[in-house]
């Protein structure tokens, strides 16, 4: 198999399951236009996304890294009335391209965007969780904190998803000098010792490359954990 294929299979997927959306695809045009990162999720992972958050019937989503809001929108949609979405940005450019995208997909009065470091705004969250399902794509170096927080910011029940854990497969390599994949790495290990969740990952492949997600599940029951004391 090659990326080609896997590129194919994705737009016969996305062709099925997705179909023509004039507000996604407007919204990452938007974003292309003004020269942000070709680097949002692929619209199948954005509808897995949405799959998600209605699976875990989710009123209260945070999201770590909004760039121009598309995975945003995706969630936003999945929002029940009454139901918001908080989603924090470093970059002022990013976060002006992403209220105009929620603008056009009709969500601005559901998602409330902030902008400034993850870790400075994460504190100030208290009073907005807990969370049902927090969504974390900043920047990967952050990514052992944003665990931390996001847990903070959970109930037992709270669904946990990561984006970018495997890096096209570079994660597997303990000497990869690659700062990302030595965030991510860091991110792995502090996850797999975390005893307040049952985790895993899942390779990805598809019209982004190969990579993957990260599925943590806050404070369940059950014997799930990858070893006697972790998870539960
Ligand atoms: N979730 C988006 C993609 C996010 S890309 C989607 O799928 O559509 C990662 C974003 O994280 C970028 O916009 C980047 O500016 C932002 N970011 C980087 N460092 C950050 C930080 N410290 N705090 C908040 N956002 C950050
Ligand atoms: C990058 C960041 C992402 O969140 C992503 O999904 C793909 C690439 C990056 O910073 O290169
Ligand atoms: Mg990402």
């Amino acid at each position: 198999m090659t990326a080609d294929q896997w590129t194919r299979v994705d737009q016969y997927i996305d062709e099925l399951f997705v179909g023509a959306d004039p507000v996604l695809e407007a919204a990452l045009e938007a974003s292309h236009a003004a020269g942000l990162p070709q680097i949002a999720v692929s619209p199948t992972q954005g509808k897995l996304l949405y799959v998600l958050a209605k699976a875990v019937g989710a009123r209260r989503i945070l999201e770590l890294g909004t760039l121009g809001g598309y995975s945003t929108i995706w969630m936003a949609r999945a929002l029940p009335p009454g139901g918001r979405l908080i989603t924090l940005e470093l970059d002022e450019k990013h976060a002006k391209v992403a209220r105009e995208n929620f603008s056009r997909a009709g969500v601005s009065g559901v998602v409330d965007l902030r902008v400034g470091p993850a870790l400075a705004l994460l504190p100030l969250l208290g009073g907005d969780g807990p969370f049902d399902l927090i969504f974390i794509d900043a920047d990967k170096g952050g990514y052992t904190e944003y665990l931390s927080w996001a847990i903070r910011l959970s109930r037992v029940g709270t669904l946990i998803i990561a984006d970018n854990v495997v890096r096209d497969g570079k994660v597997a390599d303990p000497n990869s000098t690659d700062a990302n994949v030595q965030g991510i790495r860091r991110f792995n290990d502090a996850l797999a010792r975390e005893g307040r969740v049952s985790a895993t990952e899942i390779q990805t492949v598809g019209a982004k490359g190969y990579d993957g997600f990260a599925a943590i599940v806050v404070g369940s029951t059950g014997s799930t954990g990858s070893t006697g004391s972790a998870g539960s």
